[in-house]
C-alpha cells in the first residue's frame, strides 16, 4: 500500500476542484484499511483529519486538506441468498454505482432501475440514502457492514439501524465520521415491480416507443431524462443537486402559493410539502448565472457548476448568495446536500 504525499485531488472530485491532500492512499480490503487507520492515528494531531473517499461526486473541496484521504476501492459483487421472490446481492463499497445497477439489470433483478446513472460508488449510497425518480436506496436496502474507525470491529447495520430519511442517514448524524462502509447488501426482486409514475418517465417511455415495460426500458428512460438536464461531470464540474428540496408546512406552502401561484411543491410526509428548490432558485434569477468559472446550471438551477477553474471557495460563496436570496424572497432556508470540506 502506497501513501502518497501532497496528492492532487482534481481528478477525484466531480466538481473538478483543484485541491491537494497531505496524505492519500487506497485500500481494497479491511486489513489494508486497518493498517491505514493505524497510520492516521500515529500521525501528528493536526494531520489526523480523515476523509473516506468514494467517487467524489458529492463533495466540495473549499481548501487543501491537511490530513488524510483514504479511497475505498473494495470490489466484488456476490449473490448471497435467494428465495422465491428476492435475490440478496452484496456489493463492495468501491464498486461503481451505475456499473452495479447495470450488473443487476442484466440479470433481470428489479429495484435499482430508477436509480440508474447516479454517479459515485456503492459505499456512499447509504450515506445520504440516494434517491431519484420515485425510488430511494432504502427501498432496496437490506443491510451493510461497516468498520468502526476506533474499535476496529466490523458492525452490521440493518435498515432500522440506518435511520434513513430524505437524503439522510445515521451516518450523517450520530455516527458521523465514525464508520467506513465496507459493503452493502440489496434485496432485489426476481419479478420486478415497475415504478413509472414519477416525473417524465412515462412520457419518455412513450417517446422511446416502448410497448412492453421492462426494467431495461425504465433504466434507459431514466438515463435519457438525466442526460437531458444534468451536466456530465466529465464535461462540466458539478456534484448534482447542491441543495436539498426544502420541506415546509402545508400552511406555509398555501401562503406562498397565494403570492407565487407557479411555485412547485409535492405532498410530503404528514402535513408537509417538499418544495422544488430548483424553482425557487430559478425564480430568484440564478439559472444560467455565471461569475468567473462558478455558475448555476442553465438547464437545472439546483445544480451548481465549475466551468473550469473555479475554486471550492468561489462555488461555496455562490451557494451562500443563493441561500441568502431564496431566504430573502421566499423566507425558505435552503440546506446544502453536498458535503462541504
Ligand atoms: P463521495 O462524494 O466520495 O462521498 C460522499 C460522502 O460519503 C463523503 O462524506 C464521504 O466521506 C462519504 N463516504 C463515501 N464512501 C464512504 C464509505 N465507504 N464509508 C463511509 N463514508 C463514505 N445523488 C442522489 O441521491 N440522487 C441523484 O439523482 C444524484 N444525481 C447526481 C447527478 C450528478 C451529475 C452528480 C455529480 C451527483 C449526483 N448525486 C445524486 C450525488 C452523488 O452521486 C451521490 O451522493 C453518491 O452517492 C456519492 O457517491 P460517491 O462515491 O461519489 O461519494
Ligand atoms: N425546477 C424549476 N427550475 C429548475 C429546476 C427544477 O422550476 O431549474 C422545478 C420544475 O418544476 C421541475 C421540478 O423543479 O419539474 C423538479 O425538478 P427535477 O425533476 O429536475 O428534480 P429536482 O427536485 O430538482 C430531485 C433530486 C435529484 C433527482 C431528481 C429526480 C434532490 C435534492 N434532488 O431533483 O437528485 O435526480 O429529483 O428524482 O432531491 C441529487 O441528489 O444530486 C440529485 C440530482
Amino acid at each position: 500500500m502506497q501513501i502518497q504525499e501532497n496528492f492532487p485531488l482534481r481528478a477525484y472530485n466531480s466538481f473538478g476542484i483543484d485541491a491537494n491532500t497531505r496524505h492519500f492512499a487506497r485500500f481494497s480490503n479491511d486489513d489494508q484499511l486497518k493498517e491505514l487507520l493505524l497510520a492516521v492515528q500515529r500521525s501528528p494531531l493536526s494531520q489526523q483529519n480523515l476523509l473516506i473517499l468514494g467517487g467524489g461526486s458529492n463533495i466540495l473541496l473549499t481548501h487543501d486538506l491537511d490530513g488524510w484521504v483514504l479511497k475505498n476501492e473494495i470490489q466484488g459483487i456476490e449473490e448471497v441468498h435467494e428465495d422465491n421472490e428476492y435475490v440478496f446481492v452484496k456489493a463492495g463499497a468501491g464498486e461503481n454505482w451505475h456499473s452495479f445497477v447495470q450488473y443487476c439489470i442484466n440479470r433481470n433483478w428489479g429495484g435499482l432501475e430508477n436509480l440508474s446513472l447516479i454517479p459515485g460508488n456503492v459505499g456512499a449510497s447509504p450515506m445520504q440514502n440516494i434517491g431519484a425518480y420515485g425510488i430511494e436506496l432504502e427501498d432496496v436496502f437490506w443491510d451493510l457492514e461497516a468498520y468502526h474507525m476506533n474499535d476496529h470491529a466490523i458492525h452490521t447495520f440493518t435498515q432500522e439501524d440506518c435511520q434513513f430519511g430524505y437524503r439522510d442517514s445515521v451516518f450523517k448524524h450520530k455516527y458521523k465520521n465514525q464508520f467506513v462502509i465496507l459493503n452493502v447488501t440489496f434485496r432485489l426482486r426476481k419479478h420486478p415491480i415497475y415504478h413509472t409514475s414519477y416525473g417524465a418517465i412515462s412520457q419518455e417511455l412513450d417517446k422511446m416507443g416502448v410497448q412492453t415495460l421492462s426494467i431495461q426500458a425504465i433504466s434507459q428512460a431514466v438515463i435519457n431524462i438525466r442526460q437531458a438536464k444534468l451536466p456530465d461531470p466529465a464535461v462540466i464540474g458539478n456534484a448534482g443537486s447542491f441543495f436539498k428540496n426544502p420541506i415546509i408546512s402545508r400552511q406555509n406552502f398555501e401562503d406562498l402559493k397565494l403570492e407565487y401561484p407557479g411555485i412547485v411543491g409535492y405532498a410530503s410526509q404528514g402535513d408537509t410539502v417538499k418544495l422544488a428548490a430548483g424553482w425557487l432558485i430559478e425564480n430568484c434569477g440564478w439559472k444560467g448565472f455565471r461569475k468567473g468559472d462558478a455558475g448555476c446550471h442553465d438547464k437545472q438551477a439546483l445544480v451548481l457548476v465549475n466551468y473550469g477553474n473555479a475554486t471550492g471557495a468561489e462555488i461555496y460563496a455562490l451557494s451562500q448568495e443563493i441561500v441568502n436570496s431564496v431566504a430573502f424572497k421566499f423566507g425558505v432556508e435552503l440546506e446544502r446536500e453536498v458535503n462541504v470540506l
